[in-house]
């Protein structure tokens, strides 16, 4: 794993999303995997200013989403289509067909699962994946548990989560269940880039780089990947 600290979070957006303008200029048809949450949103920023600055352009670009809640409407304000599309989509040159995000009102959310995971192999895998972390070290939506997740499931969310993200649920209440991509999934991803900010994150990152690899902190597992770097602010890096 290698570990790169900035003083503040925009210098750490201009460093993220430099590195996926590089591997975009290098290959303009690349498959990248994206995240949701409040960390990413200044990376998203600084990839909108590259396209209209006409540095990089997303024509051919293809995305895959880590996760979506179930069971709310896909133009909910929360929902993560609606997230993706406000904060990067609209803003960029992307084909809707090339876009990927988990259908969480899926009937049968096990084949929906399987699809996506099936969609992700004939893209040819994911060349660089986005990851932000939970605060209890989720990653996509891979909450602690005993075992490490292998592919795309349907996961019920911990209290941890829930308390964390409820913030942005006003009018309906936060869903308690959401599809991720599995960690074996995450995993799989040629590079793998994860930002952090914030105090809220240093015991998780602590955790993440220190600790044992262990599906209790499911961040972990990324020092067993072969391409991987934390972004951190001074904040997030706090414990190291
Ligand atoms: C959600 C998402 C994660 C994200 C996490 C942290 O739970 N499923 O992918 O990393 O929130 O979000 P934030 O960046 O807002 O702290």
């Amino acid at each position: 794993m290698e570990i790169r600290i900035f003083e503040n979070a925009n210098e750490l957006a201009l460093a993220a999303a430099d590195i996926f303008a590089t591997q975009i200029k290098k290959n303009p048809a690349s498959v990248l995997g994206l995240a949701t949450g409040a960390s990413p949103v200044p990376t998203y920023n600084r990839l909108i200013e590259m396209y209209k600055a006409g540095e990089i352009s997303f024509a051919d670009i293809r995305t895959f989403n880590l996760d979506e809640y179930c069971d709310l409407p896909k133009d909910d304000k929360n929902s993560y289509y609606t997230f993706m599309h406000e904060n990067l989509f609209n803003a960029v040159d992307i084909k809707e067909e090339n876009v990927h995000i988990l259908d969480g009102n899926a009937e049968d959310a096990e084949k929906e699962a399987a699809d996506f995971d099936a969609a992700i192999v004939a893209a040819g895998g994911i060349d660089i994946q986005l990851l932000g972390i939970g605060n209890n070290g989720h990653i996509g939506f891979n909450e602690p548990a005993d075992e490490f997740t292998t592919g795309t499931f349907k996961v019920k969310l911990t209290d941890s989560t829930l308390q964390a993200n409820s913030r942005y649920f006003d009018e309906n209440p936060m869903p308690h269940y959401a599809l991720t991509m599995g960690v074996g999934s995450i995993m799989a991803a040629k590079k793998i880039v994860l930002i952090a900010t914030g105090p809220a994150k240093a015991q998780a990152i602590h955790d993440t780089v220190k600790g044992e690899v262990t599906a209790q902190v499911p961040a972990s597992i990324l020092q067993n990947h072969a391409d991987c770097v934390l972004l951190l602010d001074k904040a997030a890096a706090s414990l190291l």
